[in-house]
């Protein structure tokens, strides 16, 4: 099969990675990619914003399957796009369709979807520019901290948690004014939930689905889960604290009324679905939706899967996930994310990379960076990621450590404390 891989970054690099061991693989190619996916497969460019660009690059190359890494696409409606196209409709997209894209582009819709479908999540109300007043009333009826989400895509920084009423109310009216423009024109005002979060795969075929390894992901920028919000810092797989009893209560509670509610309101879903949970006196809550596998916790997940990835693909497509086992890797496996020199703020690319052909025992998945003649420099504030396997998780973040010191380029920065807190 030839498969197009839509993407540039650390996931991509590790879906890629685990593509290229497919039996079924003839040619791999990543649109737009990054340096270390051009090692497994061929990098071409062209904007995933553009369908017609992809349309063209899919029949002129005769590719079979389209898999979407990022969000963005999703939301903008590829899946649809290819279902209502004679010509492409043939050709499977791993994804969901705008209807389905929209549980992670609408955080309203999210939380809706959860309280028609009796998922566990926050207490919420959502307010406009017209109900900034009940808004307001709102907010004092709840307890510090308050929490507010702009409804749609923020680049991941549409989620605000203060401490002080007043600073609540005063950002709820920003964010209604347009802070984070169109995305913030809806505000969802939730409760907070005080507990550990952790990050749960699915892939289903809309109907049936497996259930990936459960990760958990490192958001802050300084060590202690202190300082600015990133894409993520490193992340460990499995979470020692999700033990067989707290993952029946997540598939019964979440994934199964989840799936259930998406055939309800029928919708096409064949793709993965990333619950990111919060775990609050030993009971699931969903903290939000995503459509597509979370970054880094993918360069953890992915290593951890034994079974071939284009042929879970394939039955996803087929509507037949029923048909094949998933077979895991019992071994722990780590990740630990090098960055730029004041990444998550302003930072600079061009850097020079040096040492990656020294990194023997930990797979090295790029994430922002690129191909010049014959160097490899930085592209991005997340640079690359060091992801090892381990028989527990101190052993697998020794070799981590061990090769995040081996990588150089100028800047580089990396929490040492991944996995501080499970200890
Ligand atoms: P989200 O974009 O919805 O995942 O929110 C970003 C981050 O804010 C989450 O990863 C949590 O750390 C935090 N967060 C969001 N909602 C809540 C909540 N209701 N209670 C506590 N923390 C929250
Ligand atoms: N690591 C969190 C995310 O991908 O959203």
């Amino acid at each position: 099969m030839n498969v197009l891989l839509l993407g540039s970054g650390g996931r991509e690099h590790a879906i890629a990675w685990k593509l290229n061991q497919s039996s079924k693989l003839t040619k791999l190619y990543i649109a737009p990619g990054n340096a270390g996916t051009a090692s497994v497969g061929q990098n071409i460019n062209i904007n995933i914003r553009q369908f017609d660009e992809i349309k063209d690059f899919v029949l002129s190359n005769n590719v079979n399957m389209v898999v979407v890494g990022p969000e963005q696409p999703l939301v903008d409606g590829i899946v649809d796009y290819f279902l209502s196209d004679k010509s492409l409709q043939n050709i499977p997209v791993i994804g969901p369709e705008k209807a389905g894209a929209i549980l992670e582009g609408s955080k309203d819709f999210a939380k809706e979807f959860m309280s028609k479908y009796n998922i566990p999540t926050a207490k919420y109300q959502t307010f406009t520019k017209s109900t900034l007043e009940k808004g307001k009333l709102f907010l004092e009826s709840l307890k510090a901290p308050y929490v507010l989400k702009a409804d749609g895509l923020a680049a991941g920084k549409g989620v605000l948690i203060l401490n002080d009423l007043d600073e609540a109310k005063n950002s709820l009216a920003g964010m209604l004014n347009g802070q984070f423009g169109d995305a913030s024109n809806k505000v969802v005002i939730e409760e907070f939930l005080d507990g550990i979060e952790l990050s749960v795969f699915v892939l289903t075929d809309g109907s049936n689905y497996k259930i990936l390894p459960h990760a958990k992901d490192y958001k802050r920028i300084g060590e202690g889960d202190t300082g600015l919000n990133t894409g993520g810092m490193g992340a460990i797989s499995p979470v020692p604290f999700v033990d067989d009893k707290f993952l029946n209560k997540i598939e019964n509670k979440i994934i199964k009324p989840t799936i259930e509610g998406l055939k309800q309101e029928d919708i096409c879903y064949k793709g993965f679905i990333f619950l990111g949970l919060i775990k609050v006196n030993n009971e699931p809550y969903v903290i939000e939706y995503n459509v597509r596998m979370g970054d880094p916790e993918t360069e953890v997940v992915i290593p951890r899967i034994k079974s071939d990835l284009l042929e879970l693909f394939v039955h996803t497509a087929n509507g037949t996930l029923n048909q094949i086992t998933l077979q895991e890797d019992e071994r722990f496996c780590s990740t630990v994310m090098l960055v730029a020199q004041g990444y998550p703020e302003s930072y600079e690319k061009g850097k020079e990379m040096n040492n990656l052909h020294l990194i023997k025992d930990s797979i090295l998945f790029h994430a922002g960076t690129k191909s010049c003649d014959d160097k490899i420099l930085t592209n991005g504030g997340r640079v690359i990621a060091v992801s090892s396997y381990g028989k527990d998780m101190v052993d697998a973040l020794k070799l981590s450590y061990d090769n995040a010191d081996k990588v150089s380029f100028e800047g580089k920065y990396f929490r040492k404390d991944i996995g501080f807190d499970l200890k």
